[in-house]
């Protein structure tokens, strides 16, 4: 089979930064097209500029680098620095990239890409908020059709919210374009917290990262050093949550995962719980299914593969 083509949209971000890493690092299986940034852990001029940094991590400096929206559809911009750090990318020292970014706005370039392929060839990867998505999508509704599957981080439903009570971070920060996303018809396999709680970076694999004595093994092991702070005092969780690589792992084996076919709507109303995907996990409603909503990681089988592949870089 040949690889898959993907796009992924991001705003790295420690864990963005692996799901990229891991992307780049299984050529049999994925092709990344382009990486697009968004504004969201960090704002848009760090996170284009970390994706940047990411790629010369990889040594995959052919890999065009766009920037997109600089702030949610709707609303202020709400960012996470006190997850990430004040770089969003906080832990290992990585020098300034020398790429620059490609010319041309990022939703331009998911729009041209998607109209370039034939219908049904291209995977988005959404990895943080969905603005960039979802103003491609309202700017040239003839693409959406064309677009292959849609696998992204983002929601709860068992672990209901972690930047809010009722919401998770990238669905909170830009709920409008959630809402877009999840009514565009497409196929669409979503990556919860439900799930990326249960891929922790426990010390002994934390420690595997750093015993490849490589710079990517090294740099993602002080990654997940500096990350894990957040949730270990919040959760009391045994290490880092590696959310967004649960993206890229799954069009590689997705197999490790398992989940349910069900509807899963956006509020976007209430201010007590903005941003909350309500999903029919238990099917109690007649909503049409929408979105394959992942529950379960093999999670050592992940952490094997992730280590395995970040030993190619
Ligand atoms: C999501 O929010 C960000 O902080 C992470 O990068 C991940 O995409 C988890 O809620
Ligand atoms: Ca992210």
């Amino acid at each position: 089979m040949p690889p898959r083509k993907i796009i992924i949209d991001t705003d790295p971000g420690q864990d963005d930064a692996v799901a990229i890493l891991l992307a780049l690092a299984s050529p049999q299986e994925i092709e990344v097209l382009g990486i697009t940034a968004v504004a969201g852990n960090v704002p848009l001029d760090l996170t284009s500029k970390n994706a940047r940094i990411v790629c010369e991590l990889a040594g995959h400096t052919e890999v065009p680098v766009y920037a997109g929206c600089d702030c949610p559809l709707k609303r202020a911009l709400v960012t996470a620095e006190h997850v990430h750090g004040k770089t969003g990318l906080d832990g290992p020292d990585l020098p300034d990239p020398q790429m620059q970014l490609t010319d041309g706005h990022a939703v331009d370039f998911i729009i041209d890409t998607l109209r370039a392929h034939e219908p049904g060839t291209v995977t988005l990867c959404p990895l943080g908020p969905l603005t960039n998505i979802a103003t491609a999508f309202t700017k040239a509704p003839d693409i959406v059709d064309r677009v292959q599957e849609i696998v992204l981080m983002g929601g709860a439903y068992f672990e209901v919210g972690n930047i809010t009570p009722t919401a998770e971070f990238n669905i909170h920060v830009d709920p409008e374009a959630a809402d877009i996303v999840f009514k565009s018809g497409r196929p669409i396999v979503v990556m919860p917290l439900d799930v990326t709680h249960k891929a922790l970076v426990t010390k002994p694999r934390n420690d595997a990262f750093r015993a490849l004595g490589t710079k990517v093994g090294i740099a993602v092991a002080e990654m997940t050093d500096f990350f894990e702070r957040f949730d270990k005092e919040k959760y009391g969780s045994q290490g880092a949550p590696l959310h967004d690589p649960c993206v890229t792992a799954y069009l590689i084996k997705p197999e490790l995962f398992s989940g349910r076919f069900v509807n899963v709507e956006i509020e976007t109303q209430s201010e007590l719980t903005m941003g909350m995907t309500v999903a029919d996990w238990w099917h109690v409603t007649d909503r049409k299914p929408n979105a394959t909503f992942i529950g379960d990681v093999d999670a050592d089988g992940f952490f094997t593969l992730l280590t395995e592949r970040l030993a190619r870089l």
